[in-house]
């Protein structure tokens, strides 16, 4: 065979394994779940704002589910039992994303509020009048993330959003002690990632300026309106291209079009 001959071969040979391989992974179309608080649930937090988690679907080919619920922690959310909801409902191929941290912090003592975590970042526990073995932030995702990849579904784990950067007139935008947790409660598995989505929102809103994005907190410095829940979803996108999450496949807008760039 001439040159030519062999590769235009090889590329048949190519060619009839492709179709099998996309056919298996059609099987199934995959959902994406989304697990998080009222920066991301529907509703948001109250009239005039709307979660990100709404704003998903526009920029997927596939179904989004959101299950976030305001007012959540990683702690409250695994305690009332809604990350085992979404687990007794994945399939394999399934997403499940997980953002948390704004109703995580503040301290146990005196008072449990049923929310803040153990404080740190490893299997450390502890006991309130509330509730016993209560667990760190990380110990609540892993476990959650555990559940998810051991039915075969990809884990999604964001950094939390960011408050207005712009609240005091000049851009300020600091990661808080979430964003590193969550990035090391990803990094244990093979099929979970990280999106720094706090970083990626403070790069959009830095580019935005001040008035435009004061515009998009009608209500506090943390719930956007819709128009600014529209955008905090956009950032998602981009950092799941950027991740190389499976997710990035069902995509459905052009990488070009899709605002910001990879941290
Ligand atoms: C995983 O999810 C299932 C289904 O909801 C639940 O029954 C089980 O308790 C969960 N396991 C862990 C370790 O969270
Ligand atoms: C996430 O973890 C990786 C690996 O440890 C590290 O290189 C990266 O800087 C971390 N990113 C953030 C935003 O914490
Ligand atoms: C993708 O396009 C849709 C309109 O078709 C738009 O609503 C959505 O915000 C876009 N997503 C991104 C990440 O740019």
């Amino acid at each position: 065979m001439r040159g030519s001959a062999i590769v235009a071969a090889a590329f048949a040979a190519l060619a009839s394994a492709a179709p099998a391989a996309r056919i298996e992974e059609r099987a199934t179309t995959p959902t994406v779940y989304l697990a998080g608080d009222s920066t991301m649930a529907l509703g948001g937090g109250g009239t005039g704002t709307q979660g990100w988690g709404e704003y998903l679907k526009y920029s997927l080919s596939i179904p989004v589910v959101n299950k976030a619920i305001a007012g959540r922690s990683a702690r409250s959310y695994s305690v009332e039992g809604h990350f085992a909801e979404i687990a007794a409902l994945v399939k394999p191929e399934d997403f499940v994303v997980i953002e948390f941290g704004h109703n995580d912090g503040g301290s146990l003592t005196p008072t449990d509020n049923g929310r803040s975590d153990c404080p740190g970042s490893g299997d450390e526990t502890c006991n309130t009048d509330v509730q016993q073995d209560i667990l760190t932030y990380p110990a609540y995702l892993i476990d959650a993330a555990k559940n998810f990849t051991s039915r075969g579904a990809r884990v999604v784990i964001a950094s939390p959003t960011p408050d207005n950067p712009w609240e005091t007139g000049t851009f300020e935008y600091e990661a808080s002690r979430f964003t590193t947790y969550a990035n090391q409660s990803a990094s244990g598995f093979a099929h979970a990632k990280f999106v720094d989505h706090g970083q990626l929102v403070g790069n959009a809103f830095q580019k935005l300026g001040a008035s435009e994005v004061d515009g998009f907190y009608p209500n506090d410095h943390t719930h956007t309106s819709p128009e600014g829940a529209a955008i905090v979803a956009q950032t998602f996108v981009r950092g799941v291209i950027c991740s190389k999450s499976f997710l990035k496949r069902h995509v459905k807008n052009e990488t070009s079009s899709i605002v910001g760039s990879c941290l």
